[in-house]
């Protein structure tokens, strides 16, 4: 095999696995090309967070199931191919590789295998021997690096996956992280993004035994780093000398994403989500007090099995509460060996659907009252890209803010590049501007 095509689903460790992955295969003589058609290895990185993701990897397995007869060989890795196991090669009988995120450092020797002919190879133990080795990532974007700095989940959300698929939580030593923090630095990339299920319940597995506060501290610290985020936090293991440290440097982004779920107690006991709704406002007062003026986000899953028109109403009052600058919202969706499976009360599709749109309708309003609270002020973006059918240039701001602006034509403007954006117009999703500086 000399090609290979990599086609990722899910989340933002699912991304950075991906390119493990290619700097692995890279470094194993393959080339990456960009379509399923021009590839003897076609390679799926699959989330299986909810139905319609895993169902969604099966469709493309079925449509490319012929080319499996001219010697296209095809593999499915990540989170679906975890919790599904070879039960794949039953549902997709073209299938030769199944291989979770533990056991990505076996790929060459899987691949060795289906060389000299093994028809199914399966990389599917939950290694929790970890070694983090990282030196061989290809990352697809210059300026923004991610940093694995935990992996797996010890928490059993009663929906959840994550802890089957990723397996038990391992924390990464605090020299390799900054380790990887400085080459990154180094090399020119000026935003790091620490990864983790749970990036707050990091504990250092070295001597020095850091928590996620001061690693954080260590991280800003880096020479050469100009914005650092982390995502994602559980409210459970948020303590509040988070926020100290953001409020203490301003390369930490002022940005915190908190999933809530929930606006019900009753909801989040079923949930388990270790955590009441009082618990959940004391860290978001927190960061209403810091000078930072943090931007806050969250998942919200409506329909949890049990959730009534009132608790329903508790979350979207906990929306007016927070005032969210953004959200992620779901449908609930019954998951394989998850504890909420087997609960009784199951609400049907179209009242999740109903309440689902209630819920982003509300929370449009807010984001379009917060966006335009921001009109006249000057902010500083990374430049991430050009539209080229609406001739903007596309930035992000520290709060993770989509700020698209005009500048001049003879400004010579590159990605990665940082400048001053005046917001002219807001919209719920993103600001307009024009380039100060
Ligand atoms: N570790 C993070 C969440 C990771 S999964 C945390 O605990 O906050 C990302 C989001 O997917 C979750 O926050 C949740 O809102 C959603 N999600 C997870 N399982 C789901 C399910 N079975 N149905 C619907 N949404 C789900
Ligand atoms: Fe899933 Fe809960 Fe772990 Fe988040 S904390 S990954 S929602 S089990
Ligand atoms: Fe999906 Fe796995 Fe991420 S289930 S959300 S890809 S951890």
């Amino acid at each position: 095999m000399k090609t290979f095509y990599i086609e990722t689903f899910g989340c933002q460790m699912n991304a950075h696995d991906s390119e493990k992955v290619i700097g692995t295969l890279v470094g194993q003589g393959l080339s990456q090309v960009e379509t399923p058609e021009h590839a003897e290895l076609v390679l799926y990185n699959t989330c299986s967070i909810r139905d319609k993701a895993e169902q969604k990897v099966f469709h493309r397995l079925q449509q490319f199931k012929r080319e499996a007869g001219k010697g296209k060989v095809f593999g499915v890795l990540g989170c679906v191919a975890q919790q599904e196991g070879e039960r794949i090669f039953d549902r997709a009988p073209h299938v030769s590789l199944v291989c979770g995120s533990a056991s990505y450092t076996k790929l060459p020797e899987l691949l060795v295998q289906i060389g000299s002919g093994s028809k199914r190879v399966t990389g599917l133990s939950l290694d929790t021997e970890e070694t983090f080795e990282t030196s061989f990532t290809r990352r697809d974007n210059p300026h923004r690096a991610y940093i694995t700095i935990i992996e797996g989940c010890d928490k059993s959300c009663a929906y959840c996956v994550v802890p089957f698929t990723r397996g038990p939580e391992r924390s990464r030593t605090s020299d390799s992280i900054l380790r990887e923090a400085r080459e990154l630095a180094d090399m020119g990339y000026s935003e790091i993004q620490l990864l983790g299920q749970n990036v707050n319940s990091y504990q250092d597995p070295s001597p020095a035994g850091w928590d996620f506060a001061r690693l954080l501290r260590e991280v800003g610290a880096v020479s050469g780093l100009r914005r650092v985020r982390f995502t994602t936090s559980h409210p459970r293991d948020f303590v509040k000398d988070i926020i100290d440290a953001i409020d203490e440097n301003p390369v930490l982004c002022n940005h915190v994403h908190l999933p809530v779920q929930a606006g019900s107690d009753k909801v989040l006991t079923g949930m388990q989500r270790l955590y009441t709704r009082d618990d959940y406002m004391r860290r978001i007062e927190w960061m209403k007090n810091s000078p930072r003026n943090i931007s806050i986000t969250t998942d919200i899953i409506v329909g949890f099995p049990g959730e009534t028109e009132q608790d329903f109403e508790a979350t979207l009052r906990l929306l007016d509460d927070v005032e969210y600058d953004s959200l992620f919202s779901f449908k609930y969706s019954p998951r394989p060996n998850t504890a909420a499976l087997g609960l009784a009360d199951a609400l049907d599709e179209v009242e999740k659907g109903r309440r689902l749109s209630i819920l982003q309708e509300k929370q449009r309003g807010i984001q379009l009252r917060k966006n335009s609270e921001l009109i006249g002020n000057v902010e500083e973006v990374m430049i991430e890209g050009f539209n080229k059918a609406t001739l903007q240039w596309i930035g992000r701001t520290s709060q993770n803010r989509t700020l698209n602006f005009v500048a001049p034509e003879t400004a010579p403007l590159q990605t990665g590049q940082y400048h001053q954006v005046l917001v002219t117009r807001a919209g719920p999703n993103s600001l307009v501007g024009e380039m100060v500086h």
